[in-house]
């Protein structure tokens, strides 16, 4: 909404009504800045040499459910939109800034909502939003060391933001995404109402396990199902380099690591000028070097890359790259920003020729303002669910792939540099990737992929032009994700540069 429609004193006395002063953080506060960058990650949308984009105007803290509902309602009340933070991952910055200079909007911080119960008799747990995936990790294992989670490989990340767009990670090949594995929420709905599965009605429930953030409501707490795990996984990282074999058993990986059996997870991090084989085995190493010989026998994995530990600590093994910190690493929050991010993301359904990567590695990866590549493999359980069981129809691709850009110099000049390297490469993997639509993962949010308007003349989000970044996210379940939005939020209060618009009449 524009500054002169909404009411912002009216918005901090509404607020004041119900929720502590100390909890209410405004520009004119000294820790308002400590306040804001307390989750960020990419510097793009915190330190920026653009300075288009605009800040919030208050940081609401919230410390229970009731002030996410009085949040909501006084916004209502006074046309200040909000964007909802819970671990401050989002690629884009959404849930902390815009990238429209006009846009005015609260923050609403859910990071003290972390808590976690574990009810190891059942292997369920209920765990705020405000949690880190790591904190989820740990307090699960330390439950049961054999119960895991599967979700991403980032510590960091917030349980909030990534349930809503889905959650891949080590263990999704065996269990499906983290959404997959929600059993209920509580959610606060455009009304202020504090809703759960039973009482926020099937469409809402299914649209908030993969929909993406923000755009449904605020979802406070989740209850997940904790997976089985073995007590000893074995992991190991396998570095080979292009000038070796890497091209061709690139190459080759593509169509063995979608078919590999469920308990193992083999990835590719490709920097500079190596491939680096990094995989997660739910057995003991004898195990795992059979099934490596008999689907994989070209990467040449011995029992000498064996690396034995429990799951918990493979968690920390795939974000630190190595074993010997301990487990409580996964429940450090914090987070200093220290560099930019720029990340666009594909799939793949048929194995791109060796004369392609040959080629994509010699015109881009020599380049020194190259990116981190990362392949994921789907395959095993990511292919046996529905298309429309959840919002996140991309579940028949052999793998997702990623251009992580990473970069610390301030400035336009590095800036620009680095992304038109990632927008540039995209372009040319053009003939190798998804098609009709290309297909992205709303959790690696880009707005390259377009930007939401207003409908002309109307003050809701344009169904028309958000088909254009939507159907890339959603496919066909874009138009249902509207139509819920229709039901829970007619008047587009939950809204950011790719929220999902209500569904007109006629469409
Ligand atoms: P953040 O708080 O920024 O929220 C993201 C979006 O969701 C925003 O639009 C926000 O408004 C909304 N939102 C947040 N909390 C909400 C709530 N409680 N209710 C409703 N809306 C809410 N992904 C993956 O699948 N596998 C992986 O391995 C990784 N790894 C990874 C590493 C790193 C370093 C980063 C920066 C990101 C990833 N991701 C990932 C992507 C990650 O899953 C994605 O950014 C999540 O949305 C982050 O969730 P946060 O709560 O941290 O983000």
């Amino acid at each position: 909404s524009s500054a002169s429609s909404s009411d912002v004193d009216g918005f901090l006395s509404c607020l004041s009504a119900d929720i502590p002063p100390s909890l209410i953080y405004t520009p004119a506060n000294n820790n308002f800045s400590s306040v804001l960058v307390s989750s960020v990650r990419n510097l793009r949308y915190y330190v920026t040499p653009d300075t288009t984009m605009s800040r919030p105007l208050v940081i609401v803290a919230a410390t229970e459910p009731a002030h996410v509902q009085t949040t909501v309602v006084c916004g209502r009340r006074h046309s200040v939109h909000i964007r909802t933070r819970s671990g401050g991952h989002d690629y884009e910055g959404l849930s902390y800034a815009s990238v429209d200079p006009h846009r005015h909007f609260a923050v609403l911080d859910l990071a003290a909502l972390h808590a976690i119960h574990v009810d190891a008799s059942r292997a369920e747990a209920w765990v705020g939003s405000g949690a880190t995936l790591g904190e989820l990790y740990y307090a699960a294992a330390a439950a049961n060391s054999t119960f895991g989670f599967p979700a991403g490989n980032c510590p960091t990340v917030g349980v909030g933001g990534h349930l809503s767009g889905g959650g891949f990670g080590a263990l999704s090949r065996k269990y499906g995404l983290s959404a997959d594995n929600v059993l209920d929420a509580v959610v606060v709905d455009a009304e202020g109402r504090l809703l759960n599965r039973s009482t926020m009605g099937k469409d809402l429930f299914w649209a908030i396990r993969g929909g993406g953030g923000e755009s449904f409501g605020v979802v406070v707490s989740w209850k997940v199902r904790l997976v089985p795990v073995t007590e000893t996984v074995t992991v190991f990282s396998i570095r080979r380099l292009r000038n070796e074999s890497a091209v061709d058993l690139i190459t080759k990986w593509q169509a063995i690591a979608p078919a590999l059996p469920r308990d193992l997870y083999l990835r590719v991090l490709v920097q500079n000028q190596q491939a680096n084989f990094v995989a997660l085995f739910l057995g003991r190493c004898g195990s795992l070097v059979d099934t490596m010989r008999g689907h994989f026998p070209d990467l040449g994995m011995t029992e000498r890359d064996c690396q034995e530990m429990s799951w918990v600590k493979s968690t920390v093994f795939f974000n630190y790259g190595r074993a010997d910190l301990p487990a409580e690493v996964l429940l450090n929050r914090s987070s200093n920003p220290y560099y930019y991010l720029k990340v666009k993301s594909d799939h793949v359904q048929e194995a791109m020729p060796g004369h392609a990567w040959e080629s994509i590695w010699s015109n881009w990866f020599e380049k020194p303002e190259a990116a981190l590549l990362m392949l994921d493999p789907y395959g095993g359980r990511m292919g046996s669910i529905s298309p429309s069981a959840t919002p996140f129809p991309h579940r028949n691709y052999l793998y997702q792939l990623q251009f992580y850009s990473v970069w610390y110099e301030n400035g336009t000049a590095a800036l620009e540099k680095r992304m038109s390297w990632v927008r540039g490469v995209y372009e040319d993997l053009t003939p190798y990737v998804s098609k009709n639509p290309r297909a992205v993962y709303v959790n690696y949010r880009d707005l390259d992929l377009g930007t939401n308007e207003l409908e002309e003349g109307g003050n809701v989000t344009s169904y028309a032009k958000a088909r254009v970044w939507g159907e890339k996210y959603f496919k066909a379940n874009f138009k249902r994700l509207a139509a819920v939005k229709s039901k829970v939020d007619p008047h587009d209060f939950f809204r950011n540069e790719q929220s999902i618009p209500p569904l007109p009449a006629a469409a």
